[in-house]
């Protein structure tokens, strides 16, 4: 079992939870071959899916992971809400949670959203991105889908490239990869890696063609430039020349690098095309995998004690 009732981050989750995770979802991967991709796990769950931000993987994934498992869903959109007339978050929430539901999902522009409900509701909470703080379930899919391919994380050396600053996939990586025993690389410019992030184990470099020769994976971040104050790099066309992630510099590498990507890419900016949509780019793997993946969160908050077989 897991040892909180809710999800909101990978800080402090210990290898053994993350591996329940992740054999969790390895099980429940296999359901979504089936010709009916369909179990009774959460069947009578009410879940909450509560977008405060744009999303396109993640809130679809989560509702096809609620359907698969035959919970009843309840999408909530703050732009065609009450909060359009001035409600609070947590008055929603209650609103919500006076009718009865079990479970929700939360993206937020805000660090700490998903705590704060935490807090006020007896509902599981799930952290669906908070601000530039945690995305758990994208770092735990990033770390099923590399283990598909190689077996042990710990033997590992993974680079989160660009935009560590104000990316929460990159600190949510972290977090799970170091649990796991990986070596973590973060490259980018100086402006877009926060100072001491090293207290955290990674090692920081400012040169990505020093980096491509040590790693196993790629996970190339988003360049955010709608969390960005003007300024942090001279141009894109910079950006792309020093860090963006080209057939000719993973062509000066000794072996093949598996090339990932949490999306939404800015293709031609920190990937080129022909990398996205490479032979080794398992970039479409982890969209696949991020269902299975949040079917295994849903069942273990929701009281499932062992790994499905
Ligand atoms: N990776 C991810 O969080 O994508 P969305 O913003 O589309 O959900």
């Amino acid at each position: 079992m897991l040892k909180s009732r809710h999800l909101l981050g990978l800080d402090g989750m210990e290898k053994p939870e993350i591996e329940l995770l992740l054999n969790t979802a390895r099980s429940f991967r296999e359901i979504l071959d089936r010709p009916i991709k369909r179990v009774p796990t959460l069947q009578g769950k009410t879940v909450v899916n509560l977008f405060y931000e744009p999303s396109t993987r993640t809130r679809i994934s989560f509702e096809l992971a609620e359907k698969r498992m035959s919970a009843d869903i309840v999408n909530f959109s703050a732009g065609t809400s009450s909060v359009k007339k001035g409600e609070s978050l947590i008055d929603t929430v209650k609103n919500i949670e006076a009718m009865k539901i079990d479970m929700v999902v939360v993206r937020h522009s805000s660090p700490g959203a998903a705590h704060l409900l935490s807090q006020v509701l007896d509902a599981n909470i799930i952290n669906a991105g908070d601000g530039g703080h945690e995305h758990p379930t994208q770092a735990l899919l990033d770390m099923m889908t590399i283990r598909e391919r190689f077996g042990n994380l710990a033997k590992l050396t993974i680079g989160l490239i660009g935009d560590i600053s104000h990316s929460r996939v990159a600190l949510s990586n972290i977090f799970g990869l170091k649990a796991m025993g990986a070596r973590v690389l973060v490259c980018g410019p100086s402006t877009l890696i926060p100072r001491g992030i090293e207290r955290l184990g990674v090692e920081v470099f400012h040169n990505i063609d020093e980096v491509i020769p040590q790693v196993d994976v790629l996970n190339i971040l988003r360049l955010q430039l709608e969390r960005q104050k003007s300024g942090l790099f001279p141009s894109l066309r910079e950006y792309h020349n020093f860090f963006g992630i080209t057939r000719e510099r993973l062509e000066r590498a000794e072996k093949p690098i598996l090339i990932m990507h949490p999306g939404p890419m800015n293709r031609g900016l920190e990937i080129s095309s022909h990398v996205a949509d490479s032979e080794h780019s398992v970039i479409l793997e982890q969209v696949t995998n991020g269902i299975a993946l949040r079917m295994a969160v849903l069942y273990l908050l929701a009281g499932g004690k062992s790994e499905i077989h």
